[in-house]
């Protein structure tokens, strides 16, 4: 099929009318709104080959949720006052991204799942109740969708913005995806009036659909949507991705990790939330990627308690310097609100002899939730023991525990420090000749 793409202002590909719900056109082909905020906020219009409503009625049933996708909506209790640190999940039956989705935590607006598909989605999926931030920490494929597709890969976000119609077509080898769940608000991109619309990444950077792959296909095509913890099934008689033209905001899309560039300083610490990227009610979510180190200011996270928010971290690669040495890819850390952590022992030696290494080499995806956030059975099950034993060597080694002179020594250095400035100016050995 010919393609008709030109720039109008708002994206359009394909064959569509001059304008929503105008023109002949309309006596010929099926418009669909997908629309947000009562059809008053985002909205994109489908055009359709056959009507959307064209289900076999009898056919639309209501799947048992245990059967369907067990560990997606199991029960949740508080997390208390523990650190956790989750290992990979590795399930033991081969599933799709649906059927395998586990849920890790959630508050009442998000929720963050992992899934390793091992296994093709014989259906197409709609999430009724919530959009959907993929990070792909390992795979890829197509993401195939009513508005075409999108091709992914290792380290990409996807967004699937609620009630699109969508199906994953997996590549070949292993799949591992950190999924979040945004039950009232798509993600926003966060920026700040200071940095400017390009830090830490630039809308440029998004993938949307660029061209269709029309279906003019009759069969039975199964649709699963899910409402809550209720998934329906409905069957069509024709594919439904037989859409010819589409024009709107409200559209799915890739974005790649190593677009993030983000905001480094060499004389203070950037804190997290220098990090973000999207910002969703109820959550902010923030990638900590390969960056310089500072330079003279404190490089490690210093010691904190975050008073609002469960933090989760998920490990994509690198040298984390929050681990303490423990290889981490994969793996989740979930630190509860108000729990107090900070650099493990071996970290904070480093720092405190001046062992600055120049660059992090580190990949890891945070999502903060507010409080309340409670954690699921299937978290606590992939717990690893013993993560709280992360920090003993603050009760351990020689450099941190009581001595009886640690007051004084403090005091004597505080007092010929006091009045220590930063060294702006170049050492005389850099000085031009
Ligand atoms: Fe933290």
């Amino acid at each position: 099929m010919d393609k008709f793409e030109y720039f109008s202002g708002t994206p359009e590909v394909g064959i569509v009318p001059r304008a929503p719900h105008a023109g002949p056109l309309l006596r010929h082909v099926y418009e669909q709104e997908h629309g947000r905020g009562g059809f008053a906020g985002k909205v994109s219009h489908t055009y359709h080959l056959y009507p959307p409503a064209n289900w076999l009625a009898t056919e639309a049933r209501v799947l048992e949720p245990a059967t369907f996708a067990p560990r997606w909506d199991g029960a949740m209790r508080p997390i208390g006052g523990t650190h956790h640190v989750l290992d990979v999940l590795r399930p033991e039956a081969a599933a799709d991204v649906y059927r395998g989705m586990t849920r890790l935590v959630a508050n009442a607006s998000v929720a963050m799942n992992v899934t390793a598909p091992a296994a093709p989605m014989e259906y197409f999926f709609e999430h009724h109740s919530a959009s959907l931030v993929y990070f792909v920490h390992q795979g890829g494929g197509t993401l195939e969708t009513t508005f075409g597709p999108i091709e992914f890969g290792r380290g990409d976000f996807l967004i699937v913005p609620k009630g699109i119609t969508h199906r994953f077509e997996l590549a070949t080898g292993p799949q591992y995806y950190w999924v979040y769940e945004s039950f009232a608000g798509d993600p926003e991109k966060a920026e700040a009036p200071t940095t400017g619309q390009f830090i830490t990444h630039s809308r440029s950077d998004y993938r949307f659909p660029r061209s269709l792959d029309t279906r003019n296909e009759a069969g039975r095509f199964e649709i699963v949507s899910k409402v809550d913890g209720v998934y329906t099934r409905r069957v069509h008689p024709t594919h439904p991705f037989d859409v010819v033209g589409w024009r709107g905001d409200y559209l799915p899309y890739r974005f790649a990790v190593e677009d993030v560039r983000p905001l480094v300083a060499d004389r203070s610490h950037v804190p997290p939330s220098g990090h973000t990227i999207f910002k969703l009610p109820g959550c902010y979510l923030c990638v900590f990627t390969v960056r310089s180190v500072e330079k003279d200011a404190m490089w490690l996270p210093f010691f904190h308690r975050n008073l609002d928010y469960l933090e989760t971290l998920a490990y994509h690669f690198g040298d984390f310097f929050s681990a303490g040495g423990m290889k981490m890819d994969g793996m989740v850390t979930l630190h509860p609100v108000g729990l107090p952590h900070g650099p493990k022992p071996p970290a904070l030696q480093r720092f405190m002899d001046g062992h600055n290494p120049g660059v992090h080499r580190e990949l890891a995806v945070m999502a903060d939730f507010a409080n309340p956030t409670h954690v699921s059975q299937a978290a606590l099950g992939l717990s690893r023991p013993g993560y709280m034993q992360a920090w003993a060597g603050y009760t351990t080694d020689p450099r941190f525990v009581h001595r009886p002179d640690r007051l004084a020594e403090v005091r004597a250095l505080a007092e010929r420090l006091a009045d220590a400035r930063d060294e702006l100016r170049p050492r005389e050995d850099e000085s031009p000749a």
